[in-house]
């Protein structure tokens, strides 16, 4: 009987998340159905037991608090929504959730339904009654950002408004509220957009979008997530380690907060192809990725099978910042490899973090075009984070 129940134990140590590991949270993007070639990624690809959560991006909303459903053919015709959902059929400890909002969404809508206490209502009632219609486990909120890009001074307040009535309407039926949040260098940035406090107190984990601290915009070459600053940086709070103190002091339970890590790199052209260090003038973002489309974006699967296919790339270990760069001719990317997912998830362990998230799933190599086995960088990071 003792042995029974302590098999039991460990069965349940090993299926529950929660117990047995940190959370390991993947953002999947819809649009990654409209890849071209090996680009092309869906939920056949995904290993249901590899991340502790996956967050189907995206769903926006109307200003009259209805939910808005952003790609009818991916994601009602063709079923993106129910076909993420069912992964939990071959993994039930899976959970699965839909993110509200994002970059392209913008700030005013939410600002609009925010300030309104019975629009706001009728909003967390179509959240819930959406959530439950297509059988996610939970909602993960992506405004971008409260009173920013066009919000009031009041967004702040109103999130946290927000935040609380879905909470009221969602915990009872164990359904999980997470937020995305700006990772942005400037403790006043931070401070101007949310209520730390009361964020940690109210929500079940809060996923820190811990990249694009330098992009093209600067005009020199940077990482795009570096884990710690360089010595060439004048302001050393655009990185990884002082966004994550920064929320620990504002106030945020380290428990709650996911270390961001991006599955891509920020990609430059170069003024000179001789000039190819850290901080090196560019003209403006990199050649778009065959399957990203995207100038200024490489996806790790594109820099991974770029590499194989083209060996005059140089890839050079930034000691410093914790994160690999690579430069060809007049491209220069700065992403993140094996090495660095694997000591960043190291990282989030040491300060006792709740975790990772990835942005995005459909970046990884996840066809294994690489040779390092599918969802290199997802399982790197993952072998680091087991306790
Ligand atoms: C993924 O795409 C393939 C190829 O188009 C298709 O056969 C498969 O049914 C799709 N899987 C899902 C879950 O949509
Ligand atoms: C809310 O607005 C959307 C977009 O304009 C519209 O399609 C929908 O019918 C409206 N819902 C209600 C309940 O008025
Ligand atoms: C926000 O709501 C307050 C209180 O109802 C109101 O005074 C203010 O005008 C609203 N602001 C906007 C931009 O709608
Ligand atoms: C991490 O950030 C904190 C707060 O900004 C700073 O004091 C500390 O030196 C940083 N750690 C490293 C290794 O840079
Ligand atoms: C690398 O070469 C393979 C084989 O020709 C090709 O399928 C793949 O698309 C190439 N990768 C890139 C990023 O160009």
């Amino acid at each position: 009987m003792a042995k029974l129940a302590l098999f039991g134990f460990m069965l349940l140590a090993l299926s529950n998340p929660t117990l047995a590991q940190k959370k390991i949270v993947c953002y999947i993007s819809s649009w990654s159905v409209y890849r071209p070639g090996n680009g092309f990624f869906n939920t056949s690809f995904v290993d249901p037991n590899l991340c502790t959560h996956l967050i189907y991006a995206f769903i926006g909303a109307h200003p009259n608090g209805s939910v808005k459903i952003i790609d009818k053919s991916a994601d009602i015709s063709k079923n993106g929504f129910t076909k993420i959902n069912k992964l939990r059929e071959t993994n039930p400890s899976l959970v699965t959730m839909v993110s509200l909002g994002g970059w392209n969404e913008g700030s005013t809508t939410f600002s609009t339904i925010c300030n309104d206490t019975s629009v706001r209502a009728t909003f967390v009632n179509n959240l819930y009654e959406f959530v439950v219609e297509y059988g996610f486990k939970g909602l993960d909120l992506d405004w971008e950002y409260p009173a920013q890009r066009g919000g009031i001074p009041a967004d702040k307040a109103n999130y946290v408004s927000l935040i609380k009535e879905l909470r009221a309407k969602f915990a009872p039926a164990g359904l999980l509220l997470s937020a995305a949040v700006s990772a942005s260098a400037s403790a006043s940035a931070t401070s101007t957009s949310y209520d730390v406090p009361a964020l940690s107190a109210n929500l079940d984990f809060i996923n820190l979008m811990t990249y694009v601290f330098h992009a093209a915009r600067d005009g020199k070459t940077g990482q795009n997530s570096p884990l710690y600053a360089s010595s060439i940086d004048t302001d050393k709070r655009y990185n990884t380690n002082a966004t994550v103190q920064n929320w620990i002091k504002a106030g945020a339970d380290p428990t709650k907060l996911i270390l961001g890590i991006p599955l891509y790199g920020q990609t430059y052209t170069l003024s000179s192809s001789s000039s190819t260090e850290l901080g090196a003038n560019v003209k403006g973002p990199g050649s778009p990725g065959i399957w990203s489309r995207q100038a200024g974006v490489f996806m790790y699967n594109e820099i991974c099978s770029s590499m194989k296919n083209q060996t005059d790339w140089t890839e050079v270990w930034d000691a410093e910042q914790a994160v690999p760069c690579a430069y060809r001719s007049d491209q220069w990317v700065g992403y993140d490899n094996m090495k660095s997912v694997g000591i960043k998830s190291k990282y989030a362990l040491d300060q006792g973090l709740g975790g990772v998230l990835v942005w995005s799933l459909d970046m990884d190599d996840f066809r294994n075009l690489c040779g390092a086995g599918k969802f290199p960088l997802v399982t790197a990071l993952k072998a680091n984070l087991v306790v």
